[in-house]
């Protein structure tokens, strides 16, 4: 499929000018290795002219079929918000060996099994690969079918003559069209794939998943190509050396973000995890110092995590600051707090946090719980094991109050911890009497360490 009157020209994706040639350093506005190669139309046509589209009332659009198609794995249908809107695009970042391949295999296992005829497009490994792999998850595959392509045109020819309902591209990285001269997974060749892809979808009312793997850079193809041109991008992380995976919701027109989904990968494929917390907390060790469990909030659900902090003297030079799965600016301000308002002489240490389990937490009402750890390891105390922490902290040392408490205490609570302290201001705003005795509500920081280790 050749389009007429169209030729390669190279955009500025910083500033919008092009060229016919690739250059460099843009003439336009001085910025280094921004030109991409697109699709440009010789003849400019009025497009006031030919327009055909009308405005309509809100009202009176149409609102269609927005079914959802559930996959029935339930971390993977909340992820989505609900299941899969039919005639979106999904995209699945992921390390590559994370376990993407296999995600989607067991995801169309469960449409074929569930009556909904699927297509596998594979673009990386062959067609026995994928055989091999779906008999070790014990594939069902009445309703699955797999073809090795890697031409977008062929693509879509495949899924005219096959029409499925849910299509998945693996990877989206070795998928090129013949407009384009450039190589397979370079930034034009990626959003013209992933563009004729989406447009596809919309008028068939198709869904598809594209899979892509992350660049060293931490983005899918370089400059988050894709992120916008889809639906719904979901990341795939974990380290390889522990069996969690986590799926999590980055963008999602059709729900909501930071939604996560908890996975083990096992030797037969990736198993649902349905309690996180007793899983994150599982290899806790009990009364050792620096280790502080806090309850966070990942999109609609809480989750309890254990967070751990090592403090020791600097022997040379500057103070080290390692971090996993916590922001390392936020970590130096709030041991610059511990240190002005809490009265500890930690900066000059060397700092090293992790949060167990591989899990990145963002939220600010994990503050309080990275504090008490630091204090903790700094002091060399433990903290009773049966204590949570939660607040958000100001650079004055207060503790702000944070949402959603009702939802982290009652997490708390179900897995049978007794001690609680969190912002005084969440306690005062309670109506039940008999709750606010229970818990320990905190002002400061220097209250709160006053309470956990004197
Ligand atoms: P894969 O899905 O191929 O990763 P990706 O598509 O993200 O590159 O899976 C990679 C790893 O998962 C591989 O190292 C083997 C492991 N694995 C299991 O541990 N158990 C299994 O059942 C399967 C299928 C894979
Ligand atoms: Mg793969």
């Amino acid at each position: 499929m050749k389009r007429s009157k169209s030729t390669v020209i190279f955009v500025c994706q910083n500033c919008g000018s092009n060229s016919p040639r690739w250059i460099g350093k843009c003439p336009a506005c001085s910025e280094w290795n921004t030109y991409v190669e697109e699709l440009g139309t010789k003849e400019k046509v009025n497009p006031v002219l030919k327009t055909k589209s009308k405005p309509i009332l809100i009202d009176e659009i149409s609102s269609g079929n927005e079914e959802r198609i559930k996959t029935e794995i339930t971390e993977m249908d909340r992820v989505l918000g609900g299941g899969l809107i039919s005639g979106s695009a999904v995209l699945i970042g992921g390390d590559p060996g994370i376990g993407k391949s296999t995600l989607a295999l067991q995801i169309f296992g469960k449409y074929s099994e569930n009556g909904f005829k699927v297509l596998y497009v594979t673009g990386e490994e062959s067609s026995k690969q994928i055989q091999i792999r779906a008999k070790r998850l014990n594939i069902k595959g009445e309703n699955l079918y797999v073809v090795t392509e890697t031409n977008i045109d062929s693509i879509i020819n495949n899924i005219e003559n096959n029409n499925p309902a849910v299509v998945v591209i693996d990877s989206i990285q070795t998928i090129y069209s013949s407009d384009l001269p450039s190589a397979s997974g370079s930034v034009g060749q990626i959003r013209e794939c992933t563009s004729k892809v989406i447009q596809y979808a919309k008028n068939k009312n198709i869904s598809f998943f594209l899979i892509g793997h992350v660049t060293k850079e931490g983005s899918i193809a370089g400059p988050k190509v894709l992120e916008h041109l889809v639906d719904t991008v979901l990341y795939f992380e974990g380290g390889k050396s522990h069996p969690y995976r986590i799926l999590r919701a980055v963008k999602n027109r059709y729900g909501s973000t930071n939604e996560i989904g908890v996975f083990e990968m096992t030797n037969d494929g990736l198993k649902e995890v349905t309690n996180p917390s007793e899983i994150f907390l599982s290899e806790r060790p009990l009364n050792s110092s620096g280790s502080i469990v806090t309850p966070s909030i990942e999109g609609t659900r809480p989750i309890l995590v254990e967070i751990q902090a090592l403090v020791s003297p600097c022997n040379f030079g500057v103070p080290r600051r390692t971090t996993i799965g916590l922001d390392s600016n936020r970590v130096s301000l709030l041991v610059a707090v511990l240190e002005k308002r809490g009265g500890l002489h930690i900066t000059s240490q060397d700092i090293f946090m992790n949060v167990a389990g591989g899990v990145k937490l963002e939220e600010p009402a994990i503050d309080l719980g990275i504090c008490m750890s630091l204090v903790s390891s700094f002091l060399n105390k433990p903290v009773s094991a049966q204590t949570i922490v939660f607040g958000e902290v100001g650079l004055s040392g207060e503790i702000r109050g944070v949402s959603q408490v009702d939802v982290r205490l009652k997490e708390a609570e179900k897995l049978g911890f007794k001690k609680f302290l969190l912002p005084k201001i969440n306690i005062d705003s309670m109506d039940n009497k008999s709750k606010k005795q229970k818990y320990i509500g905190i002002e400061n920081i220097s209250q709160a360490i006053e309470i956990l280790f004197e």
